[in-house]
């Protein structure tokens, strides 16, 4: 079976396939709670976490979403035992090797966002290769942020920037949200129109801060490891029953 297998393991329910958010962000907390729950160490929970990527990124393309972006890593996790960076590390070399075997035969784009210099000279090479292998192929696209945090991610947005003025390949005036956009780590995607957060936890913890301006935010206390195409569909059903006005009125 292929890292994103085909099978059809759920029905949507209630979820209206026609008003899909074109693209879904998630902080996947709880995994350390969950393991703990059962007298396990944290790093069962992240490997189950892991798992449950795979299923929910399968999921979200079978229903037709176009963009899963997930927060892996963020610039603040290397506080982490080593132990607990060591197998997350693991986790995701295992997950880029797979991905670079399978992405082409499912028509997944993978991604990797944040600054990846951080990473050791392999998982550098192994993203370099997943990104490239990405850029050849059309369809559902999941993004997994690495060593990534939103007030990092446009500071380095304004650096560049800034760069490029005194450099004399723009000018200030010339500055504005979509030309800002191309200056992030996401450059290319939509925002985000759901951001959904699990484990209980209600804040952003610095994921999105420029793409989430108009995302409908949904907390709900399932813990990452538990969370299931069902929980999914609780999020989108919810969603869509938003009432989205950008500022505006109806
Ligand atoms: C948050 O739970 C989870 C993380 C910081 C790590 C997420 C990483 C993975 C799921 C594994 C690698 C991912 C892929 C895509 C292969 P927590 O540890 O903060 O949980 P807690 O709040 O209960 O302690």
């Amino acid at each position: 079976m292929g890292l994103f297998s085909k099978k059809k393991h759920h029905t949507a329910g209630q979820v209206d396939e026609n008003r899909l958010p074109r693209h879904i962000a998630v902080i996947m907390d709880g995994n350390g709670r969950w393991a703990k729950r059962r007298g396990l160490p944290r790093t069962a929970g992240h490997k189950v976490g892991a798992e449950v990527f795979r299923k929910i990124a399968t999921y979200c393309k079978e229903l037709g979403v176009e963009y899963l972006t997930v927060y892996a890593f963020s610039t603040e996790n290397w506080k982490r035992p080593a132990d607990e960076v060591n197998t997350i590390m693991g986790l995701l070399k295992q997950y880029m090797l797979e991905a670079i075997d399978s992405m082409e035969r499912d028509q997944i784009r993978l991604r990797f966002l944040g600054d990846l210099s951080a990473l050791s000279p392999e998982l550098q090479e192994l993203a370099r290769r997943t990104n490239e292998i990405s850029s050849h192929i059309q369809g559902f696209q999941a993004n997994v942020c690495l060593n990534y945090g939103g007030r990092d991610e446009l500071l380095r947005a304004a650096r560049h920037f800034a760069a490029d003025c005194v450099e004399g390949r723009c000018r200030p005036e010339e500055l504005d949200e979509e030309r800002f956009s191309g200056y992030l780590f996401t450059d290319g995607l939509p925002d985000p129109e759901l951001i959904i957060r699990t484990s209980g936890e209600e804040r952003l913890s610095g994921f999105l801060l420029w793409q989430c301006a108009y995302s409908e935010l949904y907390f709900c206390d399932t813990l990452w490891p538990d969370f299931g195409p069902e929980d999914m569909d609780r999020a989108i059903v919810a969603y869509q029953q938003r009432d989205r006005r950008f500022g505006g009125v109806k």
